[in-house]
């Protein structure tokens, strides 16, 4: 490898204490992380870094916690980069771009300085940039608008605040980012809140089995009225890009893995609202509309608005609390993705050439983390001093589906980034911060309707 290149790199193995040591070498703010090969899988900042420290994060961290996995790069052949690029990259402050060849790994960096017309410079704002997120308080919502925002986006949440404003207050009175509180089966409110959008990511509904078995007639009235009263706004008010986060519970059960095209079997009231809100956005076939349905696989790690309610973050909390694992059967298989890169896949979406987007359904995810859940049980106990592993007699969850994601790899380019590992060791650190603790009674949806419901 070349000298020059190595002070532009980081090995992903180093702790965030290495990768201040090596800021002092490259004096340019940002690193590259890469894997063994030399093939990139993220960028960090000193800022990055600084904001790490300053939120108590130990520097013994990976430096993958920390770093963006989603960085911009070019292949090998780019072509000039032509005005409406230098004006995105402008706009998002990149100055180093990462050449990456056919396997991904780093040949060259290109640096900017220069090369960006003063026009560009003062131009303002790039379009496709004001994006509303429905749900963006919650779980992934929470994420994803941060990480927009990072990214420059305009970023207004709409949400009816079920479980509390904890996770986006902080962010109350940050330029480029604004709240609407308002429930989607209000259109009034809904419509308020589609002025001067550009693309909207549909999150906000009731989300999970026991929380959706509840109030059934709710649950529908939310999921399928809520979510057809913002496509048909989104519609009317001409915006294009339509981004619904659907779940690979569609798939229910089967021993085969599922694909895009595989027939679906959903098993609870949560996973056929999906299906049918899938079918409704799909099924329209009006110009100039682009939705693009995304199936996540089974979301873990640590988010602003943290659920213990989803299998993996459950385990560990009661790897803390209980200080043991209780499984029921353990032979399910479950698609894990981390919340991070949940959202990492959608910005993706936002920033794919519309051309590209057909009314498709993607799967969100990466092969290697479709795992068994004694699996998972093993991987955590392993993270938490060998806690041991009980398993129950019975079994009420009936749910095992293992699902393929070379869609989002081709079309997308679309790689996750943080194993299961990872983003447990990051979960544990949060719980061992005793970070949980001021949230826990609004971290299981269940819990916090049923709470409502008894009021
Ligand atoms: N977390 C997962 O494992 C997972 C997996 C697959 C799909 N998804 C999908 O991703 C989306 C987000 O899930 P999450 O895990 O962040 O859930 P979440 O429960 O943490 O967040 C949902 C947010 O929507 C808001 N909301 C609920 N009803 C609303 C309404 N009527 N109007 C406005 N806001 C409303 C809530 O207040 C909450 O902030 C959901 O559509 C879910 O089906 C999640």
């Amino acid at each position: 490898m070349k000298t020059q290149l190595k002070k532009w790199l980081i090995g992903a193995n180093k702790t965030v204490r290495d990768t201040l040591a090596q800021f002092e070498k490259n004096k340019k703010g940002i690193l590259f992380v890469v894997d063994k090969e030399g093939r990139l899988l993220g960028s960090v900042t000193d800022g990055d870094i600084r904001r790490a420290i300053l939120q108590g994060k130990s520097v013994r961290l990976s430096v993958r916690i920390v770093a963006n996995p989603n960085p911009y790069s070019l292949r090998k052949k780019y072509q000039p980069l032509d005005t409406s690029t230098l004006q995105f990259l402008n706009d998002n402050n990149i100055m180093y771009v990462p050449i990456i060849d056919e396997n991904r790994r780093i040949i060259d960096i290109l640096s900017l300085h220069g090369q960006i017309p003063q026009k560009i410079q003062t131009n303002g704002q790039s379009k496709n940039n004001r994006v509303l997120v429905t749900g963006g308080a919650g779980y992934i919502g929470s994420v994803l608008v941060r990480l927009l925002l990072q990214r420059n986006y305009r970023v207004r949440v709409f949400d009816s605040l079920l479980y509390g404003d904890s996770s986006i207050r902080d962010l109350y009175g940050k330029k480029k980012f604004e709240h609407y509180i308002g429930d989607t089966r209000n259109i009034v409110s809904i419509r308020e809140a589609m002025e001067n959008i550009d693309t909207v990511v549909h999150l906000g509904e009731i989300v999970g089995d026991p929380a959706c078995s509840l109030d059934r007639e709710y649950t529908v009235s939310v999921n399928y009225g809520g979510t057809q009263n913002v496509l048909f706004t989104a519609k009317n008010m001409g915006i294009k890009r339509f981004i619904y986060t659907s779940s690979c519970s569609v798939y229910g059960f089967g021993e085969k893995k599922f694909h895009e095209e595989s027939i679906p079997h959903p098993l609870s009231l949560y996973a056929r609202t999906k299906l049918e809100c899938e079918r409704l956005i799909l099924s329209d076939t009006i110009k100039n509309f682009y939705p693009t349905v995304l199936r996540l696989g089974t979301v873990f790690g640590w988010s602003f608005r943290p659920r213990f309610d989803l299998v993996a973050n459950f385990f560990c909390l009661s790897a803390v609390n209980k200080k043991k694992i209780i499984l029921q059967s353990g032979k399910q298989w479950r698609p894990f993705i981390h919340v991070q890169d949940v959202a990492r896949a959608i910005i993706k979406t936002i920033e794919t050439p519309i051309s590209t987007l057909d009314r498709e359904i993607f799967n969100v995810g990466v092969d290697s983390l479709n795992v068994q859940l004694n699996e998972l049980g093993h991987i955590i106990s392993q993270e938490f001093d060998g806690i041991p592993i009980e398993t129950e007699s019975t079994n009420d969850d009936k749910r095992s589906y293992q699902v393929d994601f070379s869609k989002i790899k081709k079309k997308l380019n679309f790689h996750s980034t943080i194993t299961l590992k990872e983003g447990i060791q990051d979960l544990k650190s949060h719980l061992e911060k005793g970070e949980a603790k001021d949230i826990l009674p609004f971290s299981s949806n269940l819990q916090v309707l049923l709470k409502e419901e008894k009021e």
